[in-house]
């Protein structure tokens, strides 16, 4: 992030203070129809169109560190195997052998030369290509070279393995527009995983996300543990095309020093790179769909959020970081690595379960968003474009009442803070 930018997230925070309603011009958000959490139509249209054409955050070049290394990912409700190949390229492939469709592995990771199918045995390269087929005088006319594996998108950004399951989208590097440029202070490729987590919560997964897309909830529900390290009256949202957002609040004002969250877990190593607004703010980015993760000198640790039915969710907490060497492996979001969730996640996911029977009530209406809260209409508008308005059934879309004018690169506010 260069002077400008700093200069103009800095004016715009004392904008954000000192207004005392919302930035003129700013759209009245209309509700969130009830209907977007427990409707199955709707839950299919985000099968669909969601989950089948958005990049999806997967793996760690960790996981499969070597040619041959592979890993199995079904966070998606899709089998998928991903594959470090000899050429050190990393590709992924639906899990389904092209003979009778049973799996080419069953085991979480491993490592293999060539990928031998279980069932009889039908043997593929890393690159997918079928390369023996037992008993070949058997079968009439069969082409090996069209009998491959069938191939996933699979694209990475630094050591982060991302796949997109429609064979025709964007590259993820477009998917991220400007947010990747605002990403190389913490070289991703350079991050280690230290962590990773799996979390079941009983509440549709949108409802765990959004706790994590806003500051509205901070004073109730942090007020020791997030609310000190926090001004929230001067957090700044920044909404980027592709449905994706940022939020940036800096330290209290008045606040003694009050011992900073992270800085409590030093010593962890820190990242030379990192500029001035991720060391002295709270730091967020949503990634359409389901990645949130707050960014510091020290990790890279995002939370992902994965539908398991309609009404449950999976809570993936991971926590990148540069080399820790013999040093202490950083682990943001969990208690004695992995026993518990750290007490800020426990805080956030405290309310999921209620707020899912609430949702199923007969008495709940809609969601009315404040200005605030604008990253989660914004994610609904977006989600409603990927979707396609005629696909979805009355009563259920949002309107796109945020205009490209609020939309980075544009943003009114900064004209409005100087007038
Ligand atoms: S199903 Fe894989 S070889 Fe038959
Ligand atoms: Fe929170």
């Amino acid at each position: 992030m260069n002077q400008q930018e700093i200069q103009t997230l800095r004016t715009l925070m004392e904008y954000e203070a000192s207004r005392s309603a919302p930035p003129k011009g700013f759209p009245e958000l209309p509700d969130i129809p009830a209907g977007r959490y427990t409707d199955p139509r709707f839950f299919e249209l985000e099968k669909e169109h969601i989950w089948r054409k958005s990049w999806l955050f997967a793996a760690h070049i960790d996981e499969i560190p070597q040619p041959g290394c592979w890993r199995l990912w079904e966070n998606a409700g899709q089998p998928v195997i991903i594959v470090h190949a000899n050429d050190g390229r990393v590709n992924a492939f639906y899990n389904t052998c092209s003979h009778r469709g049973a799996p080419i592995v069953t085991e979480q990771s491993g490592q293999r030369s060539r990928l031998v199918c279980k069932y009889h045995g039908w043997t593929y390269s890393h690159s997918g290509d079928l390369l023996a087929v037992r008993d070949p005088e058997d079968f009439v006319n069969l082409d090996k070279s069209c009998r491959g594996l069938t191939p996933v998108r699979c694209e990475r950004f630094g050591n982060l393995i991302f796949v997109n399951f429609d064979a025709n989208a964007d590259s993820l590097m477009q998917w991220l527009g400007p947010v990747a440029d605002e990403w190389e202070e913490f070289q991703f490729g350079n991050c280690r995983l230290a962590a990773r987590h799996i979390w079941d919560l009983n509440c549709n997964w949108k409802i765990a996300m959004e706790a994590n897309a806003e500051v509205y909830h901070v004073r109730s529900i942090h007020p020791r543990t997030v609310a000190p390290i926090l001004d929230d009256r001067r957090n700044v949202n920044t909404l980027y095309p592709q449905g994706h957002g940022r939020m940036v609040a800096p330290r209290p004002q008045t606040a003694e020093d009050p011992g900073d969250l992270l800085t409590q877990r030093s010593p962890w190593v820190e990242m030379e790179t990192v500029g001035e607004i991720a060391r002295t703010c709270t730091q967020s980015y949503g990634i359409f769909p389901n990645w949130v993760s707050p960014l510091s000198q020290w990790t890279i640790p995002p939370l992902l959020f994965w539908p398991n039915g309609i009404n449950k969710c999976r809570l993936e907490t991971w926590t990148l970081a540069p080399d820790w060497g013999d040093g202490i492996k950083p682990d943001l979001w969990t208690q004695n690595d992995g026993e518990a969730l750290s007490p800020v996640l426990l805080e956030d996911t405290e309310f999921g379960e209620w707020i899912q029977k609430s949702v199923e009530s007969y008495g709940f209406k809609g969601v009315p968003l404040s200005y605030q809260e604008a990253r989660i209409y914004h994610w609904n508008q977006f989600a409603d474009k990927m979707i396609g308005a005629e696909n979805i059934p009355e009563g259920l879309a949002v309107e796109q009442v945020i205009g490209n004018d609020w939309m980075y690169p544009n943003d009114p506010r900064v004209a409005l803070a100087k007038a």
